[in-house]
């Protein structure tokens, strides 16, 4: 399943954040692990998109951009969330030193920027996030939504 969503400025970015976390705290998915690949180039707002959703999902206070840590965790509601930026890293190997295991286990929710640099040791995406920046509009945004599973899909379908 696919859906497509115009961004025309940051407070949609928003909007549309807030709806997925509403989405994501259903009582059916909240009991799930759920994996969120976010792709785009730099500066498409991966990381603003992160902040919001994790904001609506009752985070209180900054979200650090993880870039230089790779990794920050969070807990919302008794949820392990955890926020990853993987640009940096040198080598999806890396991860196994990391015990990137412990982090898809439990019932936790990731969200991860930059996947592709860590593919072949990741778990796959529930939904698969795009983000493109438009060459209209400074602050316009394309974000698609591809649901890769049973959960991804019924995520993505609660949302109006
Ligand atoms: N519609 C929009 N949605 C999201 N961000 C927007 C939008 N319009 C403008 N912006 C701005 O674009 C920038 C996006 O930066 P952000 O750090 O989120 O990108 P990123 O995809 O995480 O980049 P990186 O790959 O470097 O981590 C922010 O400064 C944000 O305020
Ligand atoms: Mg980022």
């Amino acid at each position: 399943m696919h859906r497509e969503f115009t961004l025309d400025n940051e407070a949609q970015t928003a909007a549309i954040a807030q709806l997925l976390a509403a989405a994501l705290s259903n009582q059916d998915v909240n009991a799930q692990n759920v994996c969120i690949y976010l792709n785009g180039d730099l500066g498409a707002g991966k990381t603003t998109f992160s902040r919001y959703l994790l904001q609506s999902l009752g985070h209180v206070g900054s979200v650090k951009s993880p870039t230089y840590t790779l990794v920050e965790p969070y807990v919302i509601d008794g949820r392990d969330v955890f926020h990853f930026d993987l640009y940096r890293l040198g080598d999806p190997q890396e991860l196994e030193f990391m015990g990137i295991r412990d982090y898809f286990e439990h019932n936790s929710l990731c969200l991860i920027e930059w996947p592709n640099k860590g593919e072949g040791c990741l778990p796959p995406a529930d939904i698969q996030i795009d983000l493109t920046l438009s060459p209209d509009h400074q602050d316009m945004r394309v974000m698609e939504w591809t649901a890769n599973s049973d959960v991804g899909q019924h995520i993505i379908k609660m949302v109006p």
